[in-house]
């Protein structure tokens, strides 16, 4: 009797272990997919260098990325804060005022937590292109050329 429901139990077990190691397997193509593809088809729309200076949507993300660092030089904050803004745009924690007024805040994005924390650290390793305008823009809000 006793050993009959051991054998159930290593049975359910091992069934249980199955399923575990097929999950992970069939989530692995999503968080292989990197930053720099997931930047590219969400971002990259809205935040990238080609729209000209007046008839830009949105801030390009070197000047994103520029607030972030000021406010949360490691890693580890800036990642946490940009992959918290992705979670839920929210202007109760927005860094760039002056552009929520400007641009209206950012649309909310479907993004899993992996993509949003794959994206942040892409955002913190990589060095944008600043766009012609940007330089002057930049010296007259702070006063000195960006860094
Ligand atoms: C449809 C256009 C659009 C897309 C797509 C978009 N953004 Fe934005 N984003 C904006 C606008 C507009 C702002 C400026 C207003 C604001 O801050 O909410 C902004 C601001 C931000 C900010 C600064 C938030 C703050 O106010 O402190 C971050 C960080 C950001 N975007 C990251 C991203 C990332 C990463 C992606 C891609 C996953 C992305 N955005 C996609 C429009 C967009």
């Amino acid at each position: 009797m006793v050993e009959q429901i051991n054998r159930t139990i290593i049975i359910h077990l091992f069934t249980l272990l199955t399923a575990l190691i097929l999950t992970a397997f069939l989530s692995l193509p999503t968080s292989a997919e990197d930053g720099s593809t997931l930047f590219k088809d969400n971002c990259e729309s809205c935040h990238g260098t080609k729209a000209r200076g007046p008839d830009r949507v949105a801030p390009p993300m070197v000047a994103v990325k520029n607030h972030y660092l000021s406010e949360y030089p490691s890693e580890e904050k800036f990642v946490a804060a940009i992959a918290d803004w992705l979670k839920k745009p929210d202007h109760g924690k927005t860094l760039m005022p002056g552009a929520v007024q400007r641009f209206g805040v950012m649309p909310p994005l479907e993004l899993e937590p992996d993509a949003r924390r794959d994206l942040a650290k892409y955002i913190y390793t990589t060095d944008f292109q600043m766009p012609g305008w940007y330089r002057e823009h930049f010296r007259k809000e702070h006063g000195k050329d960006p860094q």
